[in-house]
């Protein structure tokens, strides 16, 4: 078990302008994330628009920098690192994009555009780098004339396709997926899905796959971080967290997910109002305004991540969530 990415505590908080006048304001989006990742494992992040998932992608892929905190991929701290390990750094993080189009340049040809990272980062001839691509493009289920078309030439699933291929050329270490199959049909989600799946079993890749749906989630997670305001609020083992969600968040996240079998002992969790406006988060818990369990102490005190059944949970009354016990 390698241990691949190692994130703690990070943060990263936004200055933004509140219009004439009125001066700056801080946006925690991310605020305090820690966790660890191993090689072919997958952390799934989960939760609401604006609770921070693509703030995080960003920190974990060197796009930001965080406010702080600290992150190291494949053993080596980021903050600090020189030049030159920072580009080596950048070939063992990739990402992709909800949209392909964000990842793929429109002009040029797919073949061209998949040795891309070989041209630059190896010192491969050209027809080891064309063989290289093939063998890849034939991996992720594109065939050899498709070498020399362009993205606008490919369906949305393909396209994805042919970005996850080009992040995985050079064999990172880490994937980190935002939304990737988000803006797929429904009908090819699940085969993209299988290919993210087959690749990672096959090069050993850490994922951090990012996701609203929580159904998508289910699939292909190893861990389950569940995200509210930039904070955690939940974060353990998938079974445990889809069999035994103790923070109220994660149990009403998943009561409004559909299921085949729904359970009819289990009471379905609604979560009332709005998500608060991250430039004035709650006291307290920051999801107090919106619990049907909350009381005083939940107004004032913020909850601490502390370790519960197996699993971090950041709620006063996680316990009381624990099958068996009546809450
Ligand atoms: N560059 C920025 N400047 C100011 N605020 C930002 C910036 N980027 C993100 N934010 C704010 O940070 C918070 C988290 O945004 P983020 O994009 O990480 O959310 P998300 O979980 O990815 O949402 P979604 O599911 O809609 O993609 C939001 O309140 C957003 O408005
Ligand atoms: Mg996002």
């Amino acid at each position: 078990m390698t241990v691949v990415l190692t994130a703690r505590d990070l943060t990263r908080h936004y200055e933004v302008s509140r219009g004439l006048f009125k001066g700056h304001a801080l946006v925690r989006a991310l605020n305090g994330v820690s966790f660890e990742l191993e090689a072919g494992k997958t952390l799934a992040v989960v939760g609401e628009s604006g609770c921070g998932k693509s703030t995080l992608a960003r920190a974990l892929t060197l796009i930001e920098e965080p406010s702080s905190g600290s992150l190291k991929i494949a053993g080596q701290e980021v903050t600090g690192a020189s030049k030159a390990e920072l580009k080596q750094l950048r070939r063992d993080v990739q990402m992709v994009f909800q949209s392909p189009y964000a990842s793929l340049n429109p002009r040029q040809k797919v073949g061209d555009q998949l040795g891309e990272p070989l041209l630059i980062n190896t010192n491969l001839s050209r027809t080891e780098r064309r063989e290289k691509v093939q063998a890849m493009m034939q991996q992720v289920g594109l065939r050899p004339e498709h070498y020399h078309r362009y993205p606008h030439m490919f369906s949305g699933g393909q396209r994805q396709r042919i970005a996850l291929a080009r992040a995985m050329m050079l064999q990172p270490k880490v994937l980190v997926a935002d939304e990737p199959t988000s803006a797929l049909d429904v009908s090819i989600q699940a085969q993209v899905l299988n290919l993210f799946m087959d690749l990672q079993q096959q090069f050993n890749t850490a994922y951090v796959f990012i996701s609203h749906n929580l159904s998508v989630v289910r699939h292909v997670a190893d861990t389950v971080l569940v995200m509210y305001l930039g904070r955690p609020a939940e974060m353990g083992p998938k079974e445990e967290i889809y069999n035994r969600p103790l923070h109220p968040y994660t149990r009403a996240l998943l009561s409004a997910t559909p299921t085949i079998h729904p359970d009819p002992l289990k009471p379905k969790i609604k979560i009332i109002g709005e998500l608060p406006n991250p430039l004035n988060p709650p006291t307290g818990c920051a999801f107090h305004k919106r619990c049907p369990y909350a009381t005083e102490r939940c107004v004032t005190d913020e909850p601490a991540l502390r370790l519960v059944d197996n699993r971090q949970v950041a709620c006063h009354y996680a316990e009381q969530f624990i099958e068996g016990n009546t809450a």
